[in-house]
């Protein structure tokens, strides 16, 4: 399997410097994408593969500017002090100070922080955010780190978001293709066919700490029946390696809806995503599946054709769905 290699990774656009007539500050950019997690989520903190993909019509965008004064937080959610920033945001003002320490500056940022990414919806947001920030901050002195430093920092963010992630979503914000991740170890996936995909949002939110404390909860009560569910959803996830390789969308979508059943048996599922996964069911999907946490955010929808997605997108907004987007893997050479 080829080594992965992230050519995307978050903007590392060289610093530039702007219009301050001290000609002293200096600004940095950064930006990642959202993601989907194909299969393997929650099975994954338990040391079994996951499959993630891209979704790079979901981008967050951050912008960092030195400064001598207190950091500053501006972005669509709060404007102020990081300081005084709400528990909601600490992730983000998490990554930037973890970033400056990182660097070990005693300066501060004013950070511009501008999400396209819906937040508490199991795609990315908390962890494509912390990419985008810390490539800003560390490109506003100058520095681009190594892609195994990078990934470190946007995990301190991601365990001020949800105390022990597995690293799957922190990889995949900032990943071109999807990815094979168990263990904290990750490759470049070959894909052998178009494969289409309808991301449907329940409108619920999804809270992936609770989640996640939520499955601990359920294996220390019932250890051998969520161990048979984690070891499932592994063998799930090896399938799909295969799937995805061979272009076989029918076993893929298949292998998405016995994953979905093994979730929703975990205590995962939300009458809105249940809703969201029987429309695209009837309306001939593939298969369908929640996606990131669970108890509330996304469903992931695979379509037959690409030439489908367009009316799958129709039917899981006529079920409800707040939005949809699609995205498309395309067959690897
Ligand atoms: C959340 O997007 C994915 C989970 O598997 C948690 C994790 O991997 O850290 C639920």
């Amino acid at each position: 399997m080829p080594a992965f290699s992230d050519t995307r990774a978050a903007a590392h656009a060289p610093p530039a410097r702007v219009g301050d007539p001290t000609g002293e500050r200096l600004r940095g950019t950064g930006s990642a994408h959202g993601k989907a997690i194909l299969i393997g989520e929650h099975a994954v903190v338990y040391g079994r593969a996951a499959i993630a993909l891209p979704v790079h019509s979901l981008r967050v965008r951050a912008e960092a500017v030195r400064t001598a004064q207190a950091g500053l937080l501006v972005s669509d959610l709060y404007t102020g002090a990081f300081d005084a920033a709400p528990a909601r945001l600490a992730p983000t003002v998490t990554a930037a100070r973890a970033t400056l320490e990182a660097l070990g500056t005693r300066e501060q940022i004013e950070l511009r922080v501008h999400s396209g990414i819906p937040p508490e919806r199991g795609v990315g947001s908390s962890a494509a955010v912390a990419a985008a920030v810390v490539a800003a901050v560390a490109a506003a002195f100058g520095i681009v780190f190594d892609d195994g430093r990078h990934h470190e920092l946007v995990q301190v963010a991601e365990r001020a978001a949800h105390g022990t992630p597995s690293g799957l979503d922190a990889r995949a914000v900032r990943a071109a293709g999807p990815i094979w991740f168990r263990s904290g170890e990750t490759a470049a996936l070959p894909v052998g066919a178009t494969f289409a995909f309808v991301i449907a949002d329940s409108g619920v939110p999804g809270r992936t700490g609770e989640a996640v404390r939520g499955v601990r909860a359920l294996r220390e009560a019932d250890p051998a029946r969520v161990d048979h569910v984690i070891a499932s959803l592994g063998v799930l996830a090896e399938a799909a390696r295969g799937q995805l390789s061979d272009g076989d969308v029918p076993g893929l979508g298949a292998a998405m809806d016995e994953a979905h059943d093994l979730l929703d048996g975990l205590g995962l599922g939300d009458p809105a995503l249940q809703r969201l996964v029987r429309a695209a069911r009837g309306a001939g999907a593939s298969g369908a599946k929640l996606t990131g946490g669970g108890r509330g955010g996304c469903v992931l929808v695979l379509a037959p054709d690409a030439a489908d997605a367009p009316r799958l997108a129709c039917a899981l907004t006529g079920a409800g769905a707040a939005a949809v987007w699609t995205s498309t893997l395309e067959a690897t050479a």
